[in-house]
């Protein structure tokens, strides 16, 4: 370590048009802060870039919709997402945005070097252009039914349901998101990079050149994409906010979105230093993008064909990308503020930024997507961080305090237990260091807590308060040992915890190290005066954690409000008689049972107490309730509808079911003093 000269760090730019919230920390941003932290501590020469994506139809759309200008907007969440950056702690080299000059300059040439090497194929195709308001709909100005996987909310340049990256063109039914028109074809000339022309090279380069070092996610994506066939696609669009095309007869016309985006990681190093090309074009350097899902394709593929295409620069060594990270079982979504913002997080935790860091790494979605919970969050601080971490460095130090004045005693002889600590302990770097190196972020904080494990044991079993005062030397010796224990996690903690990490180092008195210290048995000196002891974690109570379940709850609340505000309530069917109404035997029961129906999606088998018997219904139920949440649920049901079969079992009567203007589906629950086998009518 380190292998490579120097490490050019990237971490996807993130949109300017909205706060940043857990979702992005944990698939992007904390990864990378993690594994450029580590890599300073190893001296390693390395830039970490980050800024703002600002240009892009999302942004434009948003400022119409609020009556902005795109720049109030981005000004707006540039500062913003910068501060939430700092205040946990990323540590970027560089934060810049895509606004800025120089970006516009670095975009520009780097087109315009590819147009001057004959790499775009120029072509006038048929766009789809809203005769309404006099707009080609170029990306997100367009929706439409996603020709992969049916989704009926995809955009004209990506399915954010099954990740496909698509042109406007392939969408089925496609409507103006402007006016909400069926658009017209429309004729337009625009540049388009030959990716069909890349695919022996791409081949070559993912499939069997990183075959075994990129994640299984990424690789997997990769492969399907390549085995799918790539198309040329546009590199420009009709729009009026972007890097305008720097060549002739391109008025109205601004550089894609995503190919100005990943240009903007070199113009932020060109910002950062003069010696920018020795992070992007020196073969000793590495390249690693830290992205989401979503991105895989436009770093994986889009990017590096620019790349090769312009000639001069490396390629990524690395695109670690994590899967997503959803909240309480659902998907993180800005739209219908399901998500936890971290501003307000910390309005809600101040000071508490490595409780975020921690339980947001210790569940990161490195393999498959996750799922963030309070409950969770507050057991991995109570039983985690308070209960391990901060139980054994604080009892350390407040012991050394009370029985040596806070001065480090003198190791005398050291029994078995205490050596068998201290080369256990000597072994965590090492262990740590390859699984960061190797992006298993979680296993690396795991390590990191099982330190934070042993020295609590240790300490536990060696009872150093039942030998005070009787020896006092044994005493000292276990208590130095412990020292040198919270002396190595002061290193080792520093690249997932920082804050914690400097309160310890605060504590001890110590000032920041290197990872290879952490090598050392004895780091600190006896008679080496210590600092006061602070708290490192207190315990979240019931209290704080139900406050923010109740604003979820709350959030969903106002989007089914919001949904069946926006969505009319079905009109009234045809009328029907008294005698017709009354065919129909409703009745009041409890559930008694219900199993999901083997290999059907949609059923479950529901034993009912109608209150004249015990009976079997077959429901359509099983995507919206789970079987063990609905025992004991009073409801209403059709007693004397026909017996049918379904999947094999016989379904005798129908639970009634409530449906909401936005399709959800609720249980028509009686009122308390009904009894099973009441009569509805
Ligand atoms: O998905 C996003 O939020 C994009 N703004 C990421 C861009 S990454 C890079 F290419 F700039
Ligand atoms: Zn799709």
């Amino acid at each position: 370590m380190p292998a490579y000269k120097r490490y050019t760090v990237t971490s996807a730019l993130p949109y300017a048009n909205g706060p940043i919230h857990i979702g992005h920390l944990a698939g992007v941003y904390i990864p990378a802060d993690i594994y450029v932290r580590f890599l300073r501590m190893n001296d390693a020469d390395v830039i970490f870039i980050g800024g703002s994506d600002e240009h892009g139809v999302p942004i434009t759309i948003k400022a119409m919709q609020l009556g902005i200008s795109p720049q109030t907007i981005v000004d707006k969440y540039h500062d913003m997402i910068k501060k939430s950056f700092e205040e946990f702690g990323i540590s970027f080299d560089i934060y810049s945005r895509t606004s800025n000059k120089i970006h516009h300059e670095t975009a520009s040439a780097f087109f315009r070097k590819m147009y001057d090497a004959g790499q775009f194929i120029e072509k006038v195709s048929m766009q789809y252009y809203d005769e309404a308001t006099g707009h080609f709909l170029a990306d997100r100005y367009i929706t439409g039914t996603c020709p992969h996987c049916g989704y009926d909310k995809a955009y004209g340049d990506q399915c954010e349901k099954c990740g496909t990256s698509l042109n406007a063109t392939d969408l089925i039914e496609p409507k103006s998101v402007l006016s909400g028109n069926p658009p017209v074809l429309k004729e337009t000339k625009h540049w388009f990079l030959p990716l069909d022309q890349y695919e022996p090279w791409l081949r070559e380069w993912i499939l069997e050149g990183h075959k075994d070092d990129w994640k299984t996610n990424v690789y997997g994506q990769c492969k399907s994409w390549i085995e799918q066939g790539l198309q040329p696609r546009a590199v420009t669009r009709d729009l009026d906010w972007g890097v305008k095309v720097p060549v002739e007869g391109a008025d109205g016309k601004v550089l894609y979105v995503w190919f100005d985006a990943p240009i903007g990681y070199i113009s932020a190093t060109r910002e950062l230093t003069p010696d920018w090309e020795k992070y992007w074009k020196d073969p000793e350097t590495k390249l690693v993008h830290f992205i989401g899902k979503d991105n895989i394709v436009f770093h994986c593929i889009i990017f590096p064909c620019m790349l090769k295409a312009e000639g001069s620069f490396i390629l990524p060594d690395n695109v670690p990308a994590n899967e997503f990270m959803n909240l309480e079982n659902d998907k993180i979504s800005t739209s219908r503020n399901w998500a936890v913002w971290l501003h307000e997080y910390l309005e809600d935790f101040p000071g508490k930024q490595d409780v975020l860091r921690y339980t947001l790494t210790s569940n990161a979605p490195e393999t498959k997507d996750n799922d963030f919970t309070w409950k969770d969050f507050q057991m991995k601080n109570n039983s985690e961080l308070v209960a391990i971490l901060g139980n054994f460095v604080n009892r350390t130090i407040v012991l050394t305090e009370k029985y040596f004045n806070g001065i480090v005693p003198a190791q005398a002889t050291l029994t078995d237990a205490d050596k068998a600590a201290l080369e256990e302990m000597k072994k965590f770097p090492a262990r740590i260091a390859e699984s960061l190196q190797a992006y298993r972020f979680r296993e690396a904080l795991s390590e990191m807590m099982n330190l934070a494990r042993l020295g609590n044991k240790y300490l536990t079993d060696a009872e150093p308060w039942k030998k005070y005062p009787a020896d006092q030397e044994r005493v000292g010796t276990i208590l130095n040992v412990s020292l040198q224990i919270c002396a190595q996690l002061s290193i080792l903690a520093e690249p997932f915890l920082p804050f914690s990490a400097k309160k310890i180092r605060d504590m001890l008195n110590i000032p920041a190290m290197k990872w290879k210290d952490g090598d050392k048995l004895n780091w600190l000196e006896s008679g080496h005066q210590l600092n006061k002891a602070v708290l490192l974690f207190e315990k979240i109570e019931d209290a704080a954690i139900e406050k923010q379940i109740q604003k979820l709850l709350d959030a969903k609340k106002a989007n089914i409000a919001a949904a069946a505000a926006a969505k009319p309530v079905k009109p009234s069917k045809p009328e029907i008689t008294y005698d017709d109404f009354s065919k129909m035997d409703i009745r009041v029961g409890t559930i008694l049972e219900a199993v999901k129906v083997p290999k059907a999606d949609k059923l479950l088998k529901i034993t009912i107490d109608t209150g004249l018997d015990h009976r079997t219904v077959v429901s359509g139920i099983a995507q919206y309730f789970k079987a063990e949440e609905i025992i004991g649920k009073r409801v209403c049901f059709l007693l004397n509808l026909a017996p049918r079969k379904l999947k094999g079992i016989d379904s005798q009567g129908m639970i009634l079911m409530a449906e909401n203007p936005d399709g959800s589906l609720r249980f028509v629950t009686p009122d308390e003093g009904c009894l099973n086998g009441a009569d509805v009518k």
